[in-house]
Parts: structure tokens; C-alpha cells; sequence
């Protein structure tokens, strides 16, 4: 029996940073941003909107994409390095307001890879019975940790949340092969110190690497071969990184998800996001292969295989 995903959603606040905007307030160009990661844009929540109300709407999205009713969820994960707070964690604040009574719920702190960690995760709990349905958030608030001084990150990042509601789903399909993964030495290129600090280059190389490896180790396990891989959804940091893992894998422009155009690094929301909006496009389809692979802060990465539909 495989987990897989039952249904998708997303929030992303209406507020849109351009490039041409941040021209006027730092040392820095539209063509420089847009040639060195792909960013056109980015999306900026406004004082009142925090990281657990942003999660809400994606959650409750979810839920009704789904189908299946809060008070059936047995757990919530939501992955996030930017709470409201450090404690209570928003899970346990998603879960009152969405009125999921029977749920368990914590946050999971893995930084851009959140999202595969916590889907990984809500996989073991659905595969051994212990839950039905685990609810799965990844969302950032980044605008409220970066440093608007240092040109070096300010361009990058946005703010939004994705989610998906994780269940059961029928044989062939679902969650076919995962990969996680750290490494604690690279902590000290991508942190937080009050405000996001990063060694953009070290990082740069890290990501090269290991998401050309996640990807193709998935694939491998999951006893296919990159021929067999319809789409892929690398985690959006920077167009020069998910090309050099598309060209990994050999596939076409069009099979690669791009959405870092529209809302820059969301961190722990990036790949729900594109989900998202591939699925609206058409781009994801029933019993299309698709690979799943993200990094970040800590360091961390991980990859899915999953074979899509119910
Ligand atoms: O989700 C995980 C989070 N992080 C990442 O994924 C980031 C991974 N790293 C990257 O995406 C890239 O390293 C960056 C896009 C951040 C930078 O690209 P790079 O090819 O590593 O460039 P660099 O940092 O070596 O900088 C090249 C030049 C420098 O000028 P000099 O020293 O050559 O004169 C920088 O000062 O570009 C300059 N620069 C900028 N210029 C205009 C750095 N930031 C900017 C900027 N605008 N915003």
C-alpha cells in the first residue's frame, strides 16, 4: 500500500516585489537578478499576514481539494524555519483553526528541504496505518528574517505556503522511492543570526551536487530509469541550479517546473507552490512520474519518486 498525495493548495500574498523595485533601494539590477537566478518577482506578505495565517489558506485548500473533512486528519506537519513564534508551533495553531480536533500536530525544521522531510515523514505514519490522512504545510514568511542591507540575499526570497493532504492511494501509485539526507558541516554557509546569512557560492556548489544525485538515486531506487521520468519539481533557489539538475537528468525544458519567476525562493514552499500551479496548467498528470527534489539550510536535501494520481 502507497501514500501518496489527495489533494493540493497554496497562498501567496496579493503584495508583488519587482525587481525594478529593489533597483530603487539597493545597489543592485533587474538584469543582474534576473540573468544570475531566474527571479522576475516575489511575492511580500504584509505585516498582519504571518507564517500561520498564510499556512491556514494553503491548508484549507488542501483540504477541500481533497475532499476529506478536518476532523479525519490524524496528524499535521508543517515545515517552516520562519514561525510566528518559536512555541506554540503554527501546526498546533493550524489545527485549531482549521478545526481538526483529532489531529496531532509539530512543525519540522529542515529549511528548504522541509517540504520533502515532512511529506516523507506523513508517508511512514500513513504506510503503517497509525494515520488516515496527514496534512503536510510547507511555509515562509522570509521577508520577516532577511537582511533588506545585503543585496547578496534580499533578492532572492518570498514569502508563501503550499500544502498537501496525504493518504492512501491505489497500488502503483503514490510515493514510490524517497531520499533524505544532511549534512551538518555546511551548517555554517546558510543560517540565521537574527537575519539570513548566506555564502551564496558554497551553497551554490552544495545544491549543484546533491540535487542531480538525490534525483537520480530516487529514480534508481524506485527501480526506474530517468527515460521513465515525465516531469521534474526541484526546489526553486535558482534557475542555474534546477537547470544544471534538469540537464542531469536529460529531460526537455518543458519538464522541468518553473515558477521562481513569480515568486522567487519560498524556501520550505517552493515545491507545493509549483505543484500547485503545474497541476493547473495541466503540466502534471494522472500516472505521470514525477521527482520531487529540494535542499537548503543545515545542510539538508531530499527527493521523491512518485507516481501521481489517487
Ligand atoms: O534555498 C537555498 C538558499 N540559497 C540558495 O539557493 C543560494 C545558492 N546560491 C546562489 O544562488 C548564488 O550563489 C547567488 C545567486 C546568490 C550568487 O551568484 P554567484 O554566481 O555565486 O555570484 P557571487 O556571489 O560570486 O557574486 C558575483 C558578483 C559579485 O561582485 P564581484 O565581487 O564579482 O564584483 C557580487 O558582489 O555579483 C555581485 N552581486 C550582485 N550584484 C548585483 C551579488 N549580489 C548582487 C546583486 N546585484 N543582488
Amino acid at each position: 500500500m502507497n501514500a501518496g498525495i489527495l489533494g493540493v493548495g497554496k497562498y501567496v500574498p496579493s503584495h508583488i516585489l519587482t525587481n525594478e523595485d529593489l533597483e530603487k533601494r539597493m545597489d543592485t539590477s533587474d538584469e543582474w537578478i534576473r540573468t544570475m537566478t531566474g527571479i522576475e518577482e516575489r511575492r511580500i506578505a504584509a505585516d498582519d499576514m504571518d507564517t500561520s495565517h498564510m499556512a491556514y489558506h494553503a491548508a484549507v485548500d488542501a483540504i477541500e481539494n481533497s475532499g476529506v473533512s478536518p476532523e479525519e486528519i490524524g496528524l499535521i506537519l508543517v515545515a517552516t524555519v520562519t514561525p510566528d513564534r518559536p512555541f506554540p508551533s503554527v501546526s498546533t495553531m493550524l489545527q485549531e483553526q482549521l478545526g481538526a480536533k483529532n489531529a496531532a500536530a509539530m512543525d519540522v525544521s529542515a529549511a528548504c528541504a522541509g517540504f520533502m522531510y515532512g511529506l516523507v515523514t506523513a508517508k511512514q505514519f500513513v504506510e503503517s496505518s497509525s494515520y488516515d490522512y496527514v496534512l503536510v504545510v510547507g511555509v515562509e514568511k522570509l521577508s520577516k528574517i532577511t537582511d533588506w542591507d545585503d543585496r547578496n540575499t534580499a533578492v532572492l526570497f518570498g514569502d508563501g505556503a503550499g500544502a498537501a493532504v496525504v493518504g492512501r492511494v491505489s497500488e502503483g501509485r503514490g510515493i514510490l522511492s524517497f531520499e533524505l539526507g544532511a549534512d551538518g558541516s555546511g551548517g555554517k554557509h546558510l543560517y540565521q543570526d537574527e537575519k539570513l546569512i548566506m555564502n551564496g557560492r558554497e551553497v551554490f556548489k552544495f545544491a549543484v551536487r546533491q540535487m542531480g544525485q538525490s534525483a537520480m538515486n530516487v529514480i534508481e531506487k524506485a527501480g526506474l530509469d530517468k527515460e521513465d521520468v515525465d516531469y521534474l519539481i526541484p526546489h526553486q533557489a535558482n534557475i542555474r541550479i534546477m537547470e544544471a539538475s534538469r540537464e542531469r537528468l536529460g529531460l526537455p525544458i518543458e519538464k522541468m517546473s518553473k515558477t521562481i519567476h513569480k515568486y522567487g525562493n519560498t524556501s520550505a514552499a517552493s515545491i507545493p507552490i509549483s505543484l500547485v500551479d503545474d497541476l493547473a496548467e495541466g503540466k502534471v498528470k494522472d500516472d505521470d512520474v514525477i521527482v520531487f527534489v529540494g535542499f537548503g539550510g543545515g545542510l539538508t536535501w531530499g527527493a521523491i519518486c512518485m507516481r501521481w494520481g489517487k
